[in-house]
């Protein structure tokens, strides 16, 4: 008998737990206390029969007490949460303006990438893709890269150990194209670079390039010169002129840059073409017959030309944002001129 009564004030205790209980602790408490299979009280009356009648009135009354205290303590804190939920409606301003929606844009850059992408689908080439980590072996040697090369250096490059290092540019995925993939070959290479540089207004270590490889028989520098130019004339403007200028790629021979007509002054000399009326744009060439052995290209059979080029370049001079930096900070007042993005109006 002292067990059940001990029992029976140990329950009581738990008086206290029901006014501080929440909508779902009152439940389990109600499940937990008074339940008809387990509930605590219920295994305390279960036990009535097995003891003799005396201990069992004296029992039976403390344990009738307790669930009538237990009952009224959980009606008495259910009543009070239904009067503390607000009514709907209720605390609200209806006249208050609605919060701004958040509508997710694409970045400058990457439309500017998608959009010279679809440029060069229209011209037949495809988008491919290539891994930033890179072996030395594809970044450089394949590419005729002497092994002396200053672009080598780890003052030049970030190495990641052993052979593996971040990808300079995205040329390495021209071997890797060839490799997998017999001629015709047709490809844009968009991706992140990586290059021991100071960040500038003109510089930055990480930055976005688009590769370009064409491989097929009887390709010849005209073709590079139409293929470039005719894109030059569709991402900037259709009277845009453009000139080649002869350079030195270790995977190209010949060699070229490719020059637009400045975009601010049209030609005619200002502070952001150094007077020279024409911004670089791009590098490229014919593919060296090295670079299409090391693909596994017969040289003797196809040829081809490539090209490589920087979308925050192109973005920059297109929109005339006078500093690369403005493309990698984030800053939504910059970023939410060019499209959605951000908060909408009110
Ligand atoms: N990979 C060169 C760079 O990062 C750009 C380049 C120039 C790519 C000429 C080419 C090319 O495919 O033919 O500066």
């Amino acid at each position: 008998m002292r067990d059940l009564l001990a029992a029976l004030d140990a329950l009581r205790e738990r008086l206290t737990e029901i006014p501080q209980a929440d909508e779902r602790r009152l439940q389990q408490l109600r499940t937990e206390l008074l339940g008809r299979k387990a509930g605590a009280l219920t295994e305390i009356l279960k036990a009535l029969p097995t003891i003799d009648a005396e201990t069992r009135k004296t029992v039976g009354a403390a344990a009738n007490a307790l669930k009538r205290d237990l009952e009224a303590a959980i009606a008495a804190r259910e009543g009070a949460l239904k009067r503390g939920a607000a009514q709907p409606g209720e605390g609200v301003d209806l006249t208050m303006p609605a919060r701004p929606e958040w509508r997710g844009g694409l970045h400058l850059v990457t439309q500017v990438v998608d959009e010279i992408c679809g440029i060069f689908r229209e011209l037949g080439f495809t988008r491919a893709v290539g891994p930033e980590a890179e072996t030395e072996r594809n970044n450089f040697y394949a590419l005729n890269f002497p092994k002396d090369h200053p672009a080598l250096d780890a003052q030049d490059s970030f190495y990641l150990g052993g052979d593996v290092v971040l990808r300079t540019h995205t040329s390495p995925v021209q071997i890797r194209t060839l490799e997998a993939y017999p001629p015709p070959v047709r490809v844009v290479i968009p991706g992140r670079c990586y290059r021991r540089d100071p960040f500038d207004a003109s510089h930055s270590p990480v930055f976005e390039q688009i590769e370009g490889l064409a491989v097929d028989e009887g390709i010849s520098f005209v073709d590079l010169k139409a293929t470039l130019a005719t894109f030059a004339r569709r991402i900037f403007s259709r009277e845009t002129r453009v000139r080649f200028r002869p350079s030195y790629f270790p995977f190209t021979e010949p060699s070229a840059e490719m020059d637009v007509e400045c975009q601010l002054c049209h030609g005619g000399g200002c502070p952001a073409c150094k007077g020279t009326g024409w911004m670089e744009i791009l590098g490229s060439g014919m593919v060296h017959p090295r670079v299409l052995v090391n693909g596994g290209v017969d040289p003797e059979r196809y040829t081809g030309f490539a090209w490589g080029m920087g979308p925050h370049r192109i973005a920059l001079l297109r929109y005339g944002v006078p500093d690369i930096r403005l493309f990698y900070e984030g800053d939504m007042r910059f970023l939410t001129q060019f499209g959605p993005g951000g908060q909408a109006d009110a």
